[in-house]
């Protein structure tokens, strides 16, 4: 029996290199040994308004991108959550097994809440319940996440613990997170204190895995570093070259003491330069691709309908089983 993977990706902008480093590299490696299920979280970008005629398109554009980077939807269940109506209603149940304490704890709730202060909603707050259900429907075993998202695995961990003292175990499998070892936390271009972030109004901050070559390049040579010359890995007093050799280490392969050896007495600008070359060649098949595919949007759209039944039918039996457990007429 193959484990089970389960991750997905908020739609809001476009999917950034940090989404791909910290994540979507590891999904599309681990396709190929492990029964996987990949989706567009939806339901969790309307915790910030979105203006219905772009979320719609972007849901395309997200889909589309998902393939542009090498998901097979023969391999995964690729799918749109709001497609498959289990999630909302697992999550409803959990709600209520979720102390607010623990929800008043998340920090990324208290980021988000501080950004868009004048829309402090409950789905913002509650956003970490859904995602447990995203998870908890499917039996996911492994969840392939960046750095960000390890403290609501962890409370999706502890809502299972709630369940079971509640309800018994066996009902809900206990998931783990999966976090890389080298990019799981990729930074800011032009703020390496801050995280890189696909819903930052600042576009220099970030590169989209769909820029084009000439915004590739402005992004990355422009990058904030500092004022020193050598070509060290040093997260704590170099974040933004770290930042940069991070991201050459995990597409090239090389290690960042590989990289540290190869520059040399070189300057951060040459450094600037092969990585721009780097990025460009890496995501010049995604973006050529992503456009074909966008295309085609019967194409998207049967795929998302397969998706959907395939997912719908692996959620089925686990909602049924909550249902039962709590009490539920069937
Ligand atoms: P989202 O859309 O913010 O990010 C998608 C994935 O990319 C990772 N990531 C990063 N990794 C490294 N460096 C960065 N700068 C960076 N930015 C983002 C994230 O950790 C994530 O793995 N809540 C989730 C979506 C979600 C989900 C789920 C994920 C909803 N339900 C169930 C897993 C399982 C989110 O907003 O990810």
């Amino acid at each position: 029996m193959k484990k089970t993977i389960l991750s997905g990706s908020t739609v809001t902008g476009n999917l950034t290199l940090g989404n791909y480093i910290g994540a979507i590299n590891n999904w599309t490696k681990l396709q190929n040994d492990y029964d996987c299920l990949y989706f567009l979280a939806d339901l969790h970008a309307l915790t910030v308004y979105q203006d219905p005629k772009i979320l719609r398109e972007r849901c395309y554009s997200f889909f589309a991108q998902y393939l542009a980077l090498g998901l097979d939807p023969q391999k995964n269940i690729i799918f749109v959550q709001s497609q498959v109506h289990q999630h909302t209603e697992l999550s409803w149940i959990l709600s209520s097994l979720t102390p607010m304490g623990y929800l008043n704890r998340m920090t990324q709730f208290k980021e988000k809440a501080e950004k868009h202060s004048k829309n402090i909603n409950t789905a913002l707050y509650t956003y970490p319940v859904l995602m447990a259900a995203d998870i908890l429907l499917y039996q996911a075993d492994l969840v392939p996440v960046g750095e960000d998202q390890r403290q609501h695995l962890e409370l999706t961990r502890d809502i299972v613990g709630f369940f079971e003292n509640r309800y018994g175990e066996g009902i809900l499998k206990m998931p783990e997170a999966y976090v890389g070892k080298m990019g799981a936390r990729i930074m800011s271009l032009q703020d390496p204190e801050k995280k890189m972030s696909k819903s930052d109004e600042n576009e220099k901050n970030f590169v989209s895995i769909i820029d084009d070559a000439k915004q590739i390049e402005k992004k990355i040579k422009g990058a904030t570093t500092d004022s020193g010359t050598d070509i060290k890995f040093d997260p704590e007093n170099k974040a933004g070259l770290s930042n940069l050799m991070t991201i050459y280490s995990v597409l090239s392969g090389k290690t960042t003491e590989q990289i540290e050896i190869d520059y040399e007495g070189k300057m951060y600008g040459h450094l600037k330069v092969d990585l721009a070359d780097l990025v460009v060649q890496t995501l010049k098949p995604v973006r050529e691709k992503y456009d074909d595919l966008m295309k085609n949007k019967d194409y998207l759209d049967q795929l998302m309908k397969s998706g959907a039944e395939r997912a719908e039918a692996r959620a089925m039996p686990t909602l049924e089983k909550v249902y039962k457990a709590v009490g539920l007429l069937r």
